[in-house]
C-alpha cells in the first residue's frame, strides 16, 4: 500500500518543495497533504503548483481539539514530516502519531536548539559561537522544541570567513540531499 506523508510547513518551503520533487515518481510514496499555519506561506503555492491538497491550521483547532488529527487519519497519513514548521506540536497530536513525526533542524543539536532557535538565529549564533562545523540534525518531535530522539545528522564546514547567509546555504544543501532520503528509509 502506498504510504501517505504530510507536510508541515511554515515558510518558503524549499525543503518541501525537494520532498515533493523527490516523491513525484514513487510508487511506494506520496505527499498527500502539506499543511501550514500561515495562509501567506509560499510553501502553499507550492503544494498548489503540484497539486497537493493543502490545510490551513487555525490556532484554536489546532490547539485545542483533535479536528487536524482527523483530518489527518481522514488523509490516511503515515508520516508527518516538519519542514521549517514553527509551531509547537500538541500533546494529543505527538499521542496520536507515535514516532511517526520527523522535524528537521538546521544545526547539530543539542547544539543550537530550543525555542526561538529557529531560521537565522541559528546560523548567527552557530557564528557567534565560532563553531568550526554546523550540519543538520532529523529527530522524531516530542513534546519539547528539539528534544526527540536522534535519526540522523549530516555535517558541514563552517570556514572562518563564513557569514551566517553562508552557512544557511550549506545547510540547505544538506537539508536537500539527506531529508528525502531519510524520509524514504522511515517508510520502508
Ligand atoms: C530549514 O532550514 C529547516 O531546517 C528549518 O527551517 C528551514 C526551512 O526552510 N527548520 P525552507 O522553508 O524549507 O526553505
Amino acid at each position: 500500500m502506498i504510504k501517505n506523508v504530510a507536510i508541515f510547513a511554515s515558510g518558503e518551503g524549499s525543503n518541501a518543495q525537494n520532498i515533493i520533487d523527490y516523491f513525484k515518481a514513487s510508487k511506494n510514496i506520496q505527499i498527500a497533504l502539506v499543511v501550514s499555519n500561515k495562509s501567506t506561506a509560499n510553501v502553499l503555492n507550492r503544494a498548489k503548483n503540484s497539486n497537493i491538497p493543502t490545510l490551513i491550521l487555525e490556532r484554536h483547532s489546532f490547539f485545542e481539539s483533535n479536528e487536524v488529527i482527523e483530518q489527518l487519519n481522514n488523509a490516511k497519513i503515515d508520516l508527518i514530516v516538519l519542514a521549517g514548521f514553527l509551531w509547537l506540536v500538541p500533546k494529543n497530536l505527538i499521542k496520536a502519531f507515535p514516532n511517526k513525526i520527523v522535524n528537521i533542524h538546521p544545526a547539530l543539536l543539542p547544539k543550537f536548539g530550543g525555542k526561538g532557535m529557529f531560521g537565522m538565529n541559528v546560523h548567527n549564533a552557530v557564528i557567534e559561537a565560532k563553531e568550526k562545523e554546523s550540519g543538520i540534525s532529523i529527530h522524531f518531535v516530542n513534546e519539547e522544541y528539539d528534544k526527540g530522539k536522534i535519526i540522523s545528522q549530516h555535517k558541514c564546514i563552517v570556514s572562518e570567513n563564513d557569514s551566517a547567509e553562508d552557512v544557511a546555504k550549506k545547510i540547505h544543501l544538506l537539508e536537500h540531499e539527506f531529508f528525502p532520503k531519510v524520509i524514504e528509509g522511515l517508510l520502508s
